[in-house]
């Protein structure tokens, strides 16, 4: 099998890494989760699941727990009904815990909003029925393309109640990107806003909207927050201001239930082929298994906690660990706007000692940012309430690792390294925080619940210290039901390559220790993790030959000591343009063409004019030898090469350009 190349680095550091971190006795001795929960887990999976299945509110219960008849389609609680919504929202204020905040909003510009769960209910139900009388009904999908605004919790909370779908765009994505999202999905209304605050400048978004509906036909509604302030184009028969559309729409709205398997929002996430899938996830199992993670991961107490995940709603994580997962389980939580340096680089520290944020969640390349700004800045606050760190994302190098446990968790917080993808719904591969010695760089062990192996080619078991493939063998139940409106593609995708043994494909690399713990070992297909961002090769070359200056391009991720990879690509130009057409500011033009054709995160890093590309007999691209070049590696192996000169000539003809 391919190693990932841009693991490295982070390889070699691993062997210097050997120490583990118990936890304190303390922390053991009150942690939610105990080491015996996989022990009731392994006895029996399904009554493991129904149990926790049990904490959420069900109108009716179901009769069956996994009905796995038609695999890989799953259904999971079946015959059950819930209101998604009513869990996240009106069960707590039922409860009594009406007046605990679940949501302290930081803007980015310094404005800020606490949101109790009583107003959560009645602004979640003036959406619902502000929705309601836009036409929006069960089935329904609705296109969400907001900055980090309480009104993006609002709409998707809304959806749910209505049973309607959510299909969240990133504020990042190009107006193209968003209306290939629309279309796919079909969407009735788009909300958003006017525009949005970006390293302290108000920037535009709405005019994105506009550029996406005008091909758009399935769209009737275009619903505005006002935020920014910035100026606008209006069309009057189709764009209507939030406030409006809420004005006078009662703060009550009764919930229905749904069938377990309920549509409850769909995700575009990139796969190898350029063409976006749209992630389909439901609603029993799905609610279950989010709540269940957020719970046992972060050893959640409603009553004390202050949650922080610091993803944006527009990513899987957002959805999970900042919608589903925390508000079903009655948190307190923050959410902030804007970006960690504005307006300056202690902005995060300074949210955790206003809040007394007590569990935070980030990535690995914002520690890494972190640790360029320099340990000086975190010290100049009180970080003390922190009891847990968690990282999402890509593999966490084991100095970034000790650097947040020392300089953010002061040497004494738990850190929980979790694996998983917007495929999987929830977390399904972490340390449990109160019963695991972590070890720095290792996600470790499946949760209870969830089983994972690494296999070879050929499907069969890797012993302990070889790489291999990761698989998840059975299913869970916040799995993906399927990919929107492509079985097909599914199939194919995720269970075509261990058809016969019945296991979802991953795409990560991974090997077990002797220890029994995971190390995950970055994607072995087209995919890039830029910044924790799943980018794929495909869709960044197709960006580049829409250019017309473009004949050919081959894009790899190349590793980066801050975003994990950047994006290196490497092009043909056509026959016939100018010399200028190689000069700086044509490829500053490429670059810039790459991220209007889908967004600011695919800009390439740095673009490399070249006479050839490396190909196989058969016509791929050895993306291999191209990363050996991007990472200024000697270029292995050429023997497969249809023409084994086309390196030296690419080595020789480089003109490159970047920031
Ligand atoms: C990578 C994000 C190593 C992995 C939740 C996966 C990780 C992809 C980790 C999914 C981790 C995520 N260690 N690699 N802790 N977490 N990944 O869909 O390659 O945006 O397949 O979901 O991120 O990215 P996605």
């Amino acid at each position: 099998m391919s190693q990932p190349d841009g693991q490295n680095n982070e390889l070699s550091n691993l062997l210097n890494e050997s120490r583990t971190f118990p936890p304190s006795a303390e922390f053991a001795s009150q942690a939610n989760a105990t080491a015996e929960l996989y022990d009731q887990a392994d006895a029996d999976r399904e009554a493991f699941w129904a149990e926790q299945a049990d904490q959420l509110h069900w109108e009716t219960k179901w009769d069956q727990v996994l009905d796995w008849s038609d695999a890989p389609f799953a259904k999971w609680f079946v015959g059950g009904k819930l209101n998604v919504a009513y869990n996240c929202v009106d069960r707590h204020v039922d409860a009594g815990n009406g007046d605990r905040v679940a949501i302290h909003w930081e803007g980015e510009p310094g404005d800020s909003r606490d949101i109790t769960y009583a107003e959560l209910q009645r602004e979640v139900s003036r959406t619902a029925n502000a929705l309601a009388s836009l036409g929006v009904s069960a089935g329904d999908r609705v296109a969400i393309y907001l900055p980090m605004l309480p009104e993006a919790v609002f709409s998707m909370l809304a959806c749910a109640r209505l049973g309607a779908m959510h299909s969240v765009v990133f504020g990042g994505f190009s107006s193209e990107a968003l209306r290939s999202r629309i279309n796919d999905a079909e969407a009735k209304v788009v909300i958003t806003a006017d525009g949005q605050y970006r390293r302290g400048k108000a920037m535009p978004l709405k005019a994105n909207v506009d550029e996406a509906v005008k091909e758009t036909p399935s769209v009737d509604h275009v619903v505005v927050v006002k935020r920014t302030g910035s100026e606008v184009a209006w069309d009057d028969a189709r764009d209507k201001w939030w406030d409006d559309v809420l004005d006078g729409q009662p703060d009550t709205h009764t919930p229905e239930a749904f069938d377990s398997e309920q549509p409850l929002f769909i995700l575009y996430t990139s796969g190898t082929t350029g063409r976006p899938k749209g992630i389909l996830h439901t609603s029993g199992g799905y609610l279950t298994q989010a709540a269940y993670t957020h719970r046992n991961v972060f050893d959640l107490k409603p009553e004390s906690d202050v949650f922080w995940c610091t993803a944006d709603i527009g990513w899987v994580t957002g959805h999970t660990y900042i919608v589903y997962g925390p508000l079903a389980n009655g948190a307190t939580q923050v959410i902030y706007e804007g970006t960690p340096n504005s307006p300056h680089e202690g902005r995060h520290w300074e949210v955790v000692q206003k809040y007394g944020v007590t569990i935070y969640y980030t990535a690995p390349t914002t520690i890494r940012t972190f640790m360029k700004w320099g340990a000086e800045i975190p010290a100049k606050y009180d970080l003390s309430s922190l009891r847990l760190l968690g990282s999402v994302g890509e593999p966490i190098n084991p100095e970034a690792w000790i650097w947040y446990r020392k300089n953010i968790g002061g040497d004494r917080t738990p850190i929980v390294d979790t694996w998983w993808q917007t495929e999987t719904g929830a977390i399904m591969i972490s340390p449990l925080p109160g019963a695991t010695a972590t070890k720095p760089g290792s996600a470790q062990r499946p949760l209870p619940g969830l089983s994972a192996k690494v296999v070879s080619e050929t499907g069969e078991e890797v012993p302990n210290g070889g790489g291999g493939l990761l698989v998840l063998d059975k299913p869970w139940p916040s799995m993906l039901r399927g990919i929107w409106g492509d079985d097909d593609r599914y199939r194919e995708t995720y269970w075509s390559k261990f058809a016969d043994l019945g296991y979802y494909f991953a795409g990560d690399g991974a090997k077990y220790d002797d220890d029994g713990d995971i190390w995950l070992l970055g994607r072995v297909d087209d995919v890039m993790n830029v910044s924790g961002h799943r980018i794929s090769t495909t869709e960044v070359e197709s960006a580049l030959v829409s250019h017309p200056n473009v004949a050919e391009a081959a894009v790899v991720g190349a590793s980066d000591p801050t975003t994990g990879q950047g994006i290196v690509a490497f092009v043909i130009l056509r026959g016939g343009v100018d010399d200028a057409a190689s000069g700086e500011a044509a490829l500053k033009e490429l670059r810039e063409h790459v991220s209007r054709e889908i967004g600011p995160i695919a800009k390439p890093r740095q673009i490399m004019i070249v006479p050839e590309l490396p190909k196989t007999r058969s016509g791929k691209i050895m993306r291999r030898l191209l990363r050996d070049v991007a990472e200024n590696r000697e270029v292995g192996d050429v023997t497969t090469l249809a023409d084994s000169s086309v390196m030296n000539l690419i080595s020789k003809g480089l003109k490159t350009g970047s920031d």
